[in-house]
């Protein structure tokens, strides 16, 4: 039977891990995959994570089920990180919030609600987005539509082209918009910007779906949450898929969250007991250890500080090396204006070049990277900058 199956193409970002890792040119540069990466390459375990896993270790009773929602207390801890605590949503109980595994888990669950409750519903998904966001949600059967997000010229969003695209999206149709950190353009919206979208979504009857894998990363923990704070004050329904993975730096324990803003209070438990089908149907109840990490965290007032303060670490690190990449570049007499690659933020923007380009660099310079020219910023450090600059001055002015 399984010799039917076809043999499918490597991921397309994780392929880029494994044919990095096969390279022996000690030059080698792994700009692929959104992880963060300390001056020396590693992805250190965070010291209040480690911290944490210690009191965790010393006081953990049991190992038996969680529920399948995760534990109360994860919960409201959750929902206080993403829309702000004592959020009206959250003071009229309008919000219904279960662990997801990880981001993508996350997004899933969301979808197969999305599909349980309205199977003709279109999910609108920004032109570009991260490759694997068709393929999650639309392994649940939803339909697509996309809306022009990012435009190559100008390094901007083409935010009047956006807006008009979206004047389409009809009511019960889902809008996935990117709380910040856009993957894989790093160009963010405004608050004006979320505002305008907010009205459109009142008057249109969308539904926006927001997915946060980013709070942090951006300016700080409440501005990279303002379009979900925002919408969940001003409309009655929003879909929110969270991740744990790249603020806590917890990517292997898959621990995130679904939170659903309903209209009204009497629903949430319906929703809840629908949430809780759907993970019983597809992983049974998520695993307990990333998420009892994030909750001694957020609970404990010394390890929550000490966890902001490696979160800022982390985000000015990356806003570091994107000053030190266009410094470079412009000391090197690049002929291109790289400047936009400071104003953006999170892990990722597009360097704006070729697929011939990309090639080029990965085989002459073993430097990796999306087909789309999509870098991780992550992978960038002083031992690399200038090796990395150098090839991109070669393929963009030779
Ligand atoms: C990325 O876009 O590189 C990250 O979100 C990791 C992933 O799962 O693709």
């Amino acid at each position: 039977m399984f010799e039917l199956l076809p043999t499918l193409p490597a991921d397309p970002i994780l392929g880029l891990t494994v044919e990095c890792r096969a390279d022996t040119n000690l030059n080698k540069v792994d700009l692929g995959v959104g992880v963060f990466k300390d001056e020396s390459g590693n992805t250190p375990v965070l010291a209040a994570v480690k911290e944490a896993e210690r009191q965790y270790f010393d006081t953990e009773q049991s190992k038996a089920y969680l529920p399948a929602g995760g534990t109360p207390r994860f919960i409201g801890l959750v929902n206080d990180l993403v829309f702000g605590s004592g959020h009206p949503a959250l003071q009229q109980q309008r919000v219904v919030t279960i662990q997801g595994t990880g981001g993508c888990g996350s997004l899933r669950v969301a979808a197969e609600l999305i599909k349980r409750a309205n199977s003709s519903a279109r999910i609108w998904i920004s032109d570009p987005s991260w490759p694997n966001h068709s393929a999650l949600l639309g392994s649940s059967g939803l339909g697509f539509c996309q809306y022009p997000y990012y435009d190559q010229n100008s390094n901007s969003i083409p935010f009047e082209q956006m807006l008009a695209a979206l004047a389409e999206a009809e009511a019960g149709d889902l809008v996935l918009i990117h709380a910040c950190c856009h993957n894989p353009s790093g160009a963010d919206l405004s608050e004006a910007q979320w505002q305008a979208v907010t009205e459109l979504a009142k008057k249109n009857g969308f539904i926006p779906f927001i997915d946060m894998a980013y709070q942090g990363f951006g300016q700080s923990l409440e501005a990279d949450a303002y379009g979900i704070r925002y919408m969940a004050e001003q409309l009655p329904e929003l879909v929110v898929a969270n991740s744990f993975s790249k603020n806590f730096g917890l990517y292997r324990e898959r621990v995130g969250s679904v939170s659903i803003v309903v209209k009204d209070p009497n629903l949430v438990a319906t929703v809840n007991g629908q949430m809780m089908n759907i993970a019983r149907t597809i992983y049974s109840m998520p695993p307990a250890h990333g998420a009892a990490l994030v909750e001694t965290v957020l609970a404990d007032t010394q390890l929550r500080q000490k966890w902001q303060e490696e979160l800022g670490q982390m985000r000015d690190r990356i806003k570091s090396l994107r000053s030190a990449l266009v410094q470079e570049l412009k000391n090197l007499g690049c002929s291109r204006d790289f400047s936009f690659i400071e104003a953006q933020q999170g892990m990722f923007s597009f360097l704006g070049l070729s697929k011939s380009q990309v090639e080029q660099l990965k085989t002459a310079y073993s430097i990796y990277m999306v087909d789309s020219s999509r870098i991780s910023i992550c992978g960038l450090n002083s031992k690399n900058m200038n090796y990395v600059a150098r090839a991109i001055v070669d393929v963009v002015d030779k």
